[in-house]
């Protein structure tokens, strides 16, 4: 049997704490999950881990950033690098509202503990549990809500890394601009 091709590296990691910490820390309502000794893993990586955001509060309020919790283990901020593949811990908890975003990586998310609402362009809601896991494509909207269950998850990315997340809001607002500034340049040639 040939070597498995390693495709990451370790690399040191600056520890960065969120609102979201703590609250992983103290969260008792995952109930029952598939993947138990994933998700010990996880929170107790959590205390360790560059805890990051992505958007700011006039986007999507402070509440969300209080609450919404993301670290990486592969990728930027990660203890381990990768030309290849990215890997966040996404942790939402009870009654938040991951608003429509969309990113050119494509996206595969699978649910370690807990439970939400699961959107995607295209697609019709499906609610997700332990052990499940959902495909977004590049660039397709899709948005994520918890309930009276929280939900704790592993994301990965492939393709594209260089773009951040954005709200599909704004994704349709910089279009709209684009294709209103079209004529203004056309005429002006
Ligand atoms: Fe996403």
């Amino acid at each position: 049997m040939p070597p498995c091709r390693r495709i990451w590296a370790a690399q040191p990691v600056e520890v960065v704490h969120k609102g979201a910490t703590a609250l992983l820390q103290r969260e008792g309502g995952f109930g029952s999950s598939a993947l138990a000794d994933l998700q010990a893993a996880v929170v107790a990586a959590g205390q360790v881990a560059q805890w990051r955001e992505h958007y700011r509060a006039e986007e999507v309020g402070q509440d969300f950033l209080d609450r919404f919790g993301c670290y990486p283990i592969i990728g930027e901020g990660g203890p381990y690098s990768s030309a290849a593949l990215r890997a966040w811990i996404v942790y939402m908890p009870p009654h938040l509202y991951y608003p429509w975003h969309e990113h050119q990586a494509a996206e595969l998310y699978l649910i370690i503990s807990g439970s939400a609402v699961f959107r995607k362009e295209g697609s019709a809601d499906v609610t997700l549990r332990s052990g499940d896991t959902v495909f977004h494509g590049r660039n397709q909207p899709h948005a994520t809500e918890t309930g009276a269950d929280p939900v704790l998850c592993l994301v990965l990315w492939r393709d594209d890394f260089e773009h951040a997340p954005m709200l599909s809001d704004l994704v349709k607002l910089q279009r709209d601009r684009a294709q209103l500034a079209l004529p203004r340049v056309l005429t002006a040639q």
